[in-house]
């Protein structure tokens, strides 16, 4: 048993989709969640920055005696995972492997999509990662930067959703993706917005994935805290309407409220 708390964080809110999933699975974990909402978006942010950013955060969270470091989100995950992992000893986890290894196991054809913001499309990091694993198969990506915007407003089940879905992926479903991997953390808010333009494509949310991906890991390396009674602390660099509306669209009005947190080196 070890009842400290993994630390999760994500460039804002899509990281709570991450945080949900992973509180559903091992609810006898304690969790922090980090959002730097006064700093997003970070998807068309340079490397640098992001990894300035994400050091900076994790820093904080080390400061709070976290046993393990989810970064829920794909463009950290993409500029800083390998940079954190050889700084920090702590087990580091990053969506994109975990996105990675799901496409592989439900393949369906010999092509795999991937969605995503700019950055993390620019730095290759799912083509490397799905090509490591299943070598062969050909990965086609598209930047998405509008769904970022279209789930910030909470634009969810909506025409102008369905139609930007449309625009951004008829071209790679007639060149036969019929697996496609969320490679944002606010996409999966987005998921019938896309099944209801494209019904037979499977989709790969990440979210669920690294969930499944903490809980091998954490029973590996014996840091389990078992139960169902586990707390969570919601922090983010900006309280908007956005990350409210989410948190109780996640978590409801249980457990704690939103705090500010302003991080800087
Ligand atoms: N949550 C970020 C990701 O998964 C996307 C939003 C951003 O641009 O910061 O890449």
């Amino acid at each position: 048993m070890d009842d400290r708390p993994l630390g999760i964080f994500d460039s804002g809110i899509g990281g709570l989709t991450v945080c949900k999933e992973i509180r559903d699975l091992l609810p006898g974990e304690n969790i922090i969640y980090f959002g730097d909402t006064a700093r997003f978006p970070y998807g068309t942010r340079s490397i640098d920055t992001v990894v300035r950013y994400s050091r900076e955060i994790t820093e904080y969270l080390l400061s709070r005696n976290v046993k393990m470091l989810v970064i829920a989100c794909n463009t950290a995950s993409a500029a800083a995972l390998d940079i954190l992992r050889a700084e920090y000893s702590l087990p580091i986890i990053g969506v994109i492997d975990a996105g990675a290894r799901a496409s592989c196991d439900r393949l369906k054809g010999n092509k795999v999509g991937v969605i995503a913001t700019r950055a993390t499309v620019n730095s290759g990091s799912y083509v490397k990662a799905v090509k490591s694993l299943c070598p062969g198969i050909e990965v086609l990506q598209r930047h998405a930067t509008i769904f970022v915007s279209l789930t910030e407003e909470g634009w969810l089940d909506d025409e102008i959703t369905r139609m930007t879905a449309r625009r951004y992926l008829k071209e790679i479903h007639e060149q036969g993706v019929r697996t496609l991997i969320l490679g944002c953390t606010h996409f999966p808010l987005l998921k019938k917005a896309i099944l209801d333009e494209f019904p037979d494509i499977d989709l790969i949310d990440t979210g669920v994935e690294i969930a499944r991906e903490v809980r091998a890991l954490l029973k590996e390396k014996n840091l389990e805290n078992e139960g169902t009674a586990g707390h969570i602390e919601l922090y983010a660099s900006d309280i908007t309407d956005t990350i409210q509306r989410l948190k109780l669209m996640f978590f409801g009005r249980d457990g704690s409220e939103i705090q500010k947190l302003e991080i800087s080196g």
